[in-house]
């Protein structure tokens, strides 16, 4: 199963697996990962599960998938160029180990 781990602001890290076509923020929310809240339930409304993709992964998850994931990514003061709202990212094998940061303020 597709294993993800999540990087809190502070350096805690969460190990999660998820299945393939789970999303990173479902991921995140059934296994208690503080931080990500996921309020809209992946609607594109609330910005509450934004992450930062880390570098050696940026090529495969590092960019936003759809205009409107890009427009509520800009609404948020903590954006960054590796930005991603994780509702939008589904995992899959070829996302085996996926690594994401959290921003400072979530928690
Ligand atoms: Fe609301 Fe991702 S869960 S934007």
């Amino acid at each position: 199963m597709p294993h993800i781990k999540y990087i809190a602001h502070d350096g805690k890290e969460y190990d999660v697996d998820a299945a393939a076509g789970t999303s990173v923020m479902e991921a995140a929310t059934s296994n208690n990962v503080p931080g990500i809240d996921g309020d809209c339930g992946g609607a594109l409304a609330c910005g509450t599960c934004h992450v930062y993709v880390d570098p050696a992964w940026a090529a495969k998850a590092g960019t936003p998938g759809t205009d409107a994931e890009k427009e509520m990514l800009h609404l948020l003061d903590n954006y960054e160029d590796n930005s991603r709202l994780c509702c939008q990212i589904s995992m899959s094998d070829a996302l085996d180990g996926l690594v994401v940061r959290l921003p400072k303020g979530q928690h």
